[in-house]
């Protein structure tokens, strides 16, 4: 299967992203954050999040073929998000998101791209080392009712070290 083109995220993908954005959390965080956190995620919440980061130019590339398969985004220098539906994970797509805004914040400049994730998320972890990120910082983040460990990544931009693919 031919890996799913990207392109930034307009005001049509709002519904898909919202619904992509809390299918993956439930698959990927179950066990890690608490279900009745989980259970609470509403969509219609998370679309009118999803609309005001829009209207407020949050920058956001999508993975889609055309239905919506990952999508990340950027706020400065900063990876703020990155999902991949969970029946496509492991088929490159994350790899490809991630390339693209990496070079993204190249090309605008940034010397440095950094990125927080839960420390029990193994699988995004995973993802990150083999993307070459390096571990630089920990520390605690506020999920629901929770203060759960959390650890950072980032890739030097300046040199040529993100990997081809
Ligand atoms: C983390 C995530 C974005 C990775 O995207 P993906 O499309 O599944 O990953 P890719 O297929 O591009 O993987 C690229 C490489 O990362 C590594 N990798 C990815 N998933 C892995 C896993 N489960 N175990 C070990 N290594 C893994 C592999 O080296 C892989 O290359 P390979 O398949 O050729 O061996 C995706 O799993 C996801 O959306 N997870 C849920 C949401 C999440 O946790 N987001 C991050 C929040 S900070």
């Amino acid at each position: 299967m031919p890996p799913p083109p990207l392109r930034p995220a307009g005001p049509d993908d709002i519904l898909d992203l919202a619904r992509l954005q809390i299918a993956s959390w439930r698959a990927a965080y179950a066990g890690l954050i608490a279900p009745a956190t989980l259970d609470g995620l509403d969509f219609a919440r998370a679309a009118i999040r999803w609309q005001r980061a829009i209207d407020d130019g949050l920058r956001v590339l999508v993975a889609a073929e055309p239905a919506l398969l990952g999508f990340i985004t950027m706020e400065k220098d900063e990876i703020s998000m990155l999902y991949v539906a969970p029946d496509r994970w492991r088929r490159g797509i994350g790899r490809r998101l991630l390339q693209a805004a990496l070079a993204s914040l190249k090309e605008q400049g940034r010397g440095e791209a950094g990125l927080w994730v839960l420390s029990g998320n193994a699988r995004a972890r995973a993802f990150y080392q083999a993307e070459g990120g390096r571990l630089t910082a920990s520390g605690l983040v506020r999920v629901g009712t929770q203060e759960l460990p959390q650890v950072r990544y980032v890739w030097n931009l300046a040199a040529p070290t993100v990997p081809e693919g």
